[in-house]
């Protein structure tokens, strides 16, 4: 399993505001990452980038030659209007990455309002972009599935119970998965140098032996590493721009 950086910068984006809208005294930045990774398609992989969604994308845009060869995937929260929290839409920006994209496969976080049009989004192979709860097969990528929001008894916008969100990653990860995305948060301390997350979902995940598991909604400084079969990818605020090796 390699993943191989070779470049790394920070792109200017919106100053964040705090929940009354105003300015943040620090200045937030979106982290591009290019490297290589044994897969056998470009991949954009990222999640959390909330009202900076549009800039990335134009950003991208501009940047790549051949947008159509790319496949891109989100781990959720791709909306919002620049308030610290704030709850968005992120319909027309899926949209506007389906019309870029070779293909696209999200799911949605917390701050991402329920949208009927991205649950029926299909790419042009047939499958579906929205994959949570779902289980693909891909040509390039292989088996593919995921879970939108987060773990949580509150009665909010995609929180699940920890027991039924733990049945439902257990059916899916049946499946020898290449790749599992959640918005949900795994607990990897020999990774991310901290306690954060479910401890139990990433449990399953590596006794299952998912070979990837991307994730969003905390951002870990620690962000990339293996434990037994099982790489995993923190994406939160980060844009990984990834060609096969
Ligand atoms: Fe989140």
């Amino acid at each position: 399993m390699d993943l191989h950086i070779e470049n790394m910068y920070d792109i200017d984006i919106q100053t964040p505001l705090d929940r009354q809208g105003k300015p943040l005294d620090y200045q937030a930045t979106i982290k591009i990452i290019e490297g290589k990774i044994d897969t056998q398609c470009p991949m954009i992989i990222t999640s959390d980038l909330h009202s900076n969604t549009k800039l990335v994308l134009d950003y991208l845009e501009k940047k790549l030659e051949k947008t159509k060869e790319w496949t891109f995937i989100s781990a959720g929260d791709m909306a919002g209007n620049g308030k610290k929290g704030s709850n968005g839409d992120a319909t027309p920006n899926l949209q506007w990455a389906q019309g870029l994209f070779r293909r696209i496969y999200f799911v949605q976080g917390n701050h991402d309002l329920e949208s009927s049009i991205t649950k029926s989004m299909k790419n042009s192979d047939g499958t579906y972009c929205h994959i949570s709860r779902r289980i693909q097969e891909i040509e390039e990528l292989g088996y593919i599935a995921g879970i939108d929001g987060i773990m949580s008894t509150k009665k909010k916008l995609h929180r699940i119970s920890p027991k039924e969100y733990f049945r439902e990653i257990k059916r899916l990860t049946k499946e020898k998965l290449e790749w599992l995305i959640t918005h949900e948060v795994p607990c990897i301390p020999s990774i991310s140098k901290q306690k954060k997350g479910s401890s139990e979902l990433a449990k399953i995940v590596i006794e299952n032996n998912v070979k990837h598991h991307v994730f969003g909604h905390c951002y870990f400084p620690h962000w990339h590493g293996t434990i037994k079969n099982s790489r995993f990818l923190a994406v939160d605020g980060r844009v990984l721009l990834l060609r096969p090796i």
